[in-house]
C-alpha cells in the first residue's frame, strides 16, 4: 500500500548494465534502462554512476526542469537507508527518540493547575 517502496543497495547493484540500469539520485532509485539511449548526455555517463550515488553528477550538469520532470516517471522507490539488506526481516525498527525529547509532560499541567486554583479562589470568594 505504501507509495514509497524501499529499494535495497543489493537490488540497485543488480542493475548496472546497458539496457538494465538503476541510478540513485537524492536518495531515490530510478530505472533509467529505457531512457539511457535517449539521454542527451549519453549512456556512458549514466553507466559510470551505476551502483553509486549519482546525485552530485546529476547536479553538476545543471539539469533543466525538463530533465527533473522525467525523474518521477522512472522512480523505482526510495533507497533503503539502513544496513539491513542482508537480514530477512526481524531486526528492530529505528526508535524515534525525538518523540521522547519534547520535555517533561508534567510541565503541561502547570497552567491547568493554576487555572484550577484561580477558579477555586474565585468560587470560594463569592
Ligand atoms: C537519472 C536521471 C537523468 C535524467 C532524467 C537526465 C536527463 C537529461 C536531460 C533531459 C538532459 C538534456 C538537458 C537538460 O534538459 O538538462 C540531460 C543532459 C545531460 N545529462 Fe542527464 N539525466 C540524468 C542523469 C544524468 C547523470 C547521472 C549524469 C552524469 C553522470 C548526466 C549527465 C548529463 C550531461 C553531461 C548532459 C549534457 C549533455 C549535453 O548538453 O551535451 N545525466 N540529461
Amino acid at each position: 500500500m505504501s507509495e514509497s517502496k524501499k529499494v535495497t543497495m543489493d537490488e540497485v547493484n543488480k542493475h548496472k548494465s546497458q539496457g538494465d540500469l538503476w541510478l540513485i539520485v537524492h536518495g531515490k532509485v530510478y530505472d533509467v534502462s529505457k531512457f539511457m539511449d535517449e539521454h542527451p548526455g549519453g549512456d556512458e555517463v549514466l553507466l559510470s554512476e551505476a551502483g553509486r550515488d549519482g546525485s552530485d553528477a546529476f547536479e553538476d550538469v545543471g539539469h533543466s526542469d525538463d530533465a527533473r520532470a522525467l525523474l518521477p516517471g522512472m522512480l523505482k522507490g526510495e533507497l533503503e537507508g539502513a544496513e539491513q539488506s542482508k537480514s530477512s526481516g526481524g531486526s528492530a525498527p529505528k526508535v524515534n527518540q525525538a518523540v521522547q525529547e519534547s520535555g517533561n509532560p508534567i510541565l503541561m499541567f502547570i497552567p491547568l493547575i493554576l487555572l484550577g486554583a484561580w477558579l477555586a479562589y474565585r468560587y470560594t470568594q463569592d
